[in-house]
């Protein structure tokens, strides 16, 4: 049998990184995490139950509340976040959340409660883990490291289709400044912040289309399976 290994893709918010990995682990037969929608559901959680996070004492208590699992949906095949045993996959992508995710996200507490529930999943290998420190903190080790970029402006259109689907009332300035925001907020902060990994690959995907992007992924795979053979 053909052996496994651990992919992570880092990058900035909306460059591809989950269009990527979902495809790559189809591809591969492997597993597919979305860490980021982790932070999304414990954000969610927060939210909701009025937590005031830059409480440690508060912090503490609801993480001893919060069950994160993912569950394949059985007719799309796709890997979705549920929280508490309800499934958030869909509220989780809400502005709402995503203005105060980056603010949640860098408290060093969240990030244990959920760095140690990733490195668990990956304990098997075969795994494609996307996110912001999956190649620097959560494995380190890990066999291909993948770090992607493309154009502000591109990022911001990609998001704003995303988000206009669900939600007509969305502007671009306001995805933009989103974005913005959560880049700076992610790059800046004192635990973990995004960074590429010294051993990492660089993918821009500006100006490559999805099936280019794969296959450059798919060449960078057989190479290290090749290597590690
Ligand atoms: O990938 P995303 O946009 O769904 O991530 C949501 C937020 O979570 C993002 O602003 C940064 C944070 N995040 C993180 O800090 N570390 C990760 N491994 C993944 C996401």
């Amino acid at each position: 049998m053909q052996q496994k290994i651990i992919i992570t893709i880092d990058g900035w918010s909306s460059c591809g990184k989950s269009t990527l990995a979902k495809q790559l682990a189809r591809e591969l037969g492997y597993l597919y995490i979305d860490s980021g929608a982790m932070y999304r559901a414990i954000t969610l959680y927060f939210l909701r139950n009025h937590v005031d996070w830059t409480h440690l004492d508060a912090v503490h208590e609801a993480l001893q509340h919060i069950k994160l699992t993912f569950m394949s949906n059985h007719k799309t095949g796709q890997s979705e976040m549920y929280l508490n045993g309800e499934n958030v996959e869909y509220v989780i992508r809400d502005l709402v959340v995503a203005e105060k995710v980056s603010e949640v996200a860098a408290i060093r507490e969240v990030r244990e409660f959920a760095v140690k529930q990733q490195q668990d999943m990956g304990k098997n290998k075969g795994i494609v883990m996307d996110g912001r420190d999956i190649g620097t903190v959560v494995f380190p080790h890990a066999e291909l490291k993948i770090f992607m970029t493309a154009d502000n402006d591109i990022r911001v259109k990609r998001r704003f289709q995303e988000l206009y689907e669900k939600n007509p009332n969305v502007t671009m300035e306001e995805v933009r400044a989103n974005l913005e925001m959560r880049d700076y907020i992610d790059s800046h902060r004192e635990v973990s912040p995004l960074r590429k990994a010294d051993d990492a690959l660089e993918l821009d995907n500006s100006h490559v289309t999805m099936k280019e992007q794969l296959d450059i992924a798919k060449k960078w795979v057989q190479e290290r399976l090749t290597q590690n053979a």
